[in-house]
């Protein structure tokens, strides 16, 4: 075992009463390694959250930590490396107001608007969205989600994942546009903002067919932030731990090709498993994670010293981001 390992080990021994290291399934295999923890967005928080320990060092991207802050604000929240999701960074608070204005234009008046986000967005986004009765959501239930938001008879308006917005419209049977492509809002049920990932846009039909062709049986596998033609033509389409728990009911034989993030495809199974892309679909955000990081975060705890990978937010922002995303739980 090489050095830093061990120290980290060791540390991590040290401070098991009061400390939880969790990772997301998309971080470099030694970081998934050592963690007490691993799973998708959803089970993250809700790990974090229910977790007795005082200080959660959170091996994942910006909006995941924030997340455990604002359910939690009494934890200390470490991120070993300060990353971020580069979809949640495609919408502020600035473009959520002017977004509701744009709508407003069309003769939408706010109180006729539900916001719904995805839980890929900032905490200053998702206080927006609590101060206008919104919800929040993750890819493990935006489904059932949305199915409570169309309850209300209002125009949802979803933040901030264009794919992931139409994709779920399109499994409900409601129309959908994109803000700003000249569709009237009016005339459709949900209205999405214009983000997107960049990693799962390097998925595309063309891959699809190559892999038909070279295997006509072969089960396509996809996240539900993959553009609506990819996920159109998937066999199956979930979040990341819906993904590997029905890979692990799937014959060995069989050949499959997923499109998600290399690290977690790339794990998942070595054998018969594809990555549906030509090229490395990585989350560079995501790959920042390094043991050395753990190791410096982890001593920053034990030696009761400040630092700047520690989350904090505005108790505001807490108050009402935590209105929005303590409905989800
Ligand atoms: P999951 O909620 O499926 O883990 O997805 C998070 C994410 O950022 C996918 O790109
Ligand atoms: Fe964000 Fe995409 Fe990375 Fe997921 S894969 S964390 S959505 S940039």
């Amino acid at each position: 075992m090489n050095q830093l390992l061990e120290k980290i080990l060791a540390l991590k021994e040290k401070l098991k009463e009061s400390t939880l290291i969790v990772a997301h399934f998309y971080q470099k295999d030694e970081v998934y390694a050592l963690a007490d923890f691993t799973g998708d967005s959803l089970e993250l928080a809700k790990k974090s959250y229910n977790s007795p320990h005082k200080n959660i060092v959170f091996c994942g991207v910006g909006f995941m930590g924030q997340s455990v802050k604002i359910l939690s604000p009494e934890k200390r929240v470490y991120m070993p490396k300060v990353a971020c999701c580069a979809m949640a960074r495609m919408i502020d608070d600035i473009s959520f107001d002017k977004s509701i204005k744009y709508l407003n234009d069309y003769g939408i008046k706010n109180e006729d608007i539900l916001p719904v986000a995805y839980i890929n967005c900032s905490a200053e986004v998702k206080a927006k969205v609590g101060q206008m009765d919104g919800f929040i959501c993750t890819s493990a239930n935006a489904g059932e989600i949305m199915n409570e938001a169309i309850k209300k008879n209002k125009k949802i308006f979803f933040i901030p994942d264009k794919c992931l917005g139409q994709n779920i419209a399109n499994k409900m049977g409601k129309t959908s546009c994109i803000i700003n492509d000249g569709v009237n809002p009016k005339d459709v049920d949900i209205i999405c903002y214009d983000g997107f990932c960049s990693v799962h846009q390097l998925f595309s039909l063309d891959d699809i067919e190559f892999y038909k062709e070279k295997y006509p049986d072969i089960l396509i596998i996809s996240h539900p932030e993959c553009d609506p033609k990819v996920v159109n033509n998937s066999d199956f389409v979930g979040s990341t731990s819906q993904m590997i728990k029905y890979i692990k009911t799937i014959d060995k034989n069989q050949k499959i090709a997923v499109a998600t993030e290399f690290n977690l495809v790339n794990r998942m199974r070595k054998e018969n498993t594809y990555v549906l892309s030509s090229s490395k679909p990585e989350c560079p955000t995501m790959n920042e994670t390094t043991l050395q990081d753990v190791y410096d975060i982890l001593n920053t705890i034990d030696k009761k010293e400040d630092s700047i990978r520690e989350i904090f937010l505005d108790e505001d922002i807490i108050k009402y981001a935590n209105k929005a995303l303590s409905k989800m739980l």
